[in-house]
């Protein structure tokens, strides 16, 4: 399954408002990507599933979160999710599994099916198998957030290179 030559790899990451964890995701998998020299190999998004934030910014305390890490959310604009999405993209990672149902509620005759997975599935450390939404805690959630998702996006990345035998330019271990 080498890539090389070849349409990217899509991969969309899917919350339910599409400002925080999946924007944050979609952030640190793409820098994540782009250090280990690949980026030519990959299309990346994130979408929500609900409509009530479609074309804001990224929530302010998880850009702050993910700033402080070194990854800019600032031109994010949240979107929703649509059936064309689940055609689309190779890869669908969602955070719970209320998004999970809501995917998977779009896909009718389950054609897509074998493309959605709970994103913490990756997680070494993987919990109850959900990314907490942050939305309605504090600001140790976002902390909480990025920490989850930073380890589970790097597993993920080498999940991929081998799965599509990615040559890498840049050492994913550190
Ligand atoms: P997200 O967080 O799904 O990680 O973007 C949320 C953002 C907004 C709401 C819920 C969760 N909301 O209810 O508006």
């Amino acid at each position: 399954m080498s890539q090389t030559n070849h349409q990217p790899i899509r991969v969309l990451f899917v919350c339910l408002g599409n400002i925080c964890r999946s924007p944050l995701a979609e952030g640190v998998f793409r820098k994540l990507v782009d250090e280990a020299g690949l980026t030519a190999h990959f299309e990346i998004d994130s979408a929500g599933t609900g409509p009530w934030h479609v074309g804001e910014p990224a929530d302010r305390r998880m850009q702050r979160t993910a700033r402080r890490h070194g990854v800019d959310l600032s031109g994010h604009v949240a979107r929703q999710l649509g059936r064309e999405d689940l055609a689309r993209y190779d890869h669908i990672y969602v955070m719970d599994r209320e998004n999970l149902e809501d995917v998977l509620r779009l896909d009718r005759d389950g054609r897509f099916r074998h493309k959605v997975e709970l994103f913490r599935t990756f997680d070494p450390e993987p919990g109850d198998g959900e990314v907490p939404d942050p939305y309605y805690g504090g600001e140790r959630g976002f902390e909480e957030v990025y920490q989850i998702v930073e380890r589970t996006a790097r597993r993920l990345l080498e999940h991929l290179v081998s799965l599509y035998k990615l040559k890498e330019t840049a050492d994913l271990s550190r």
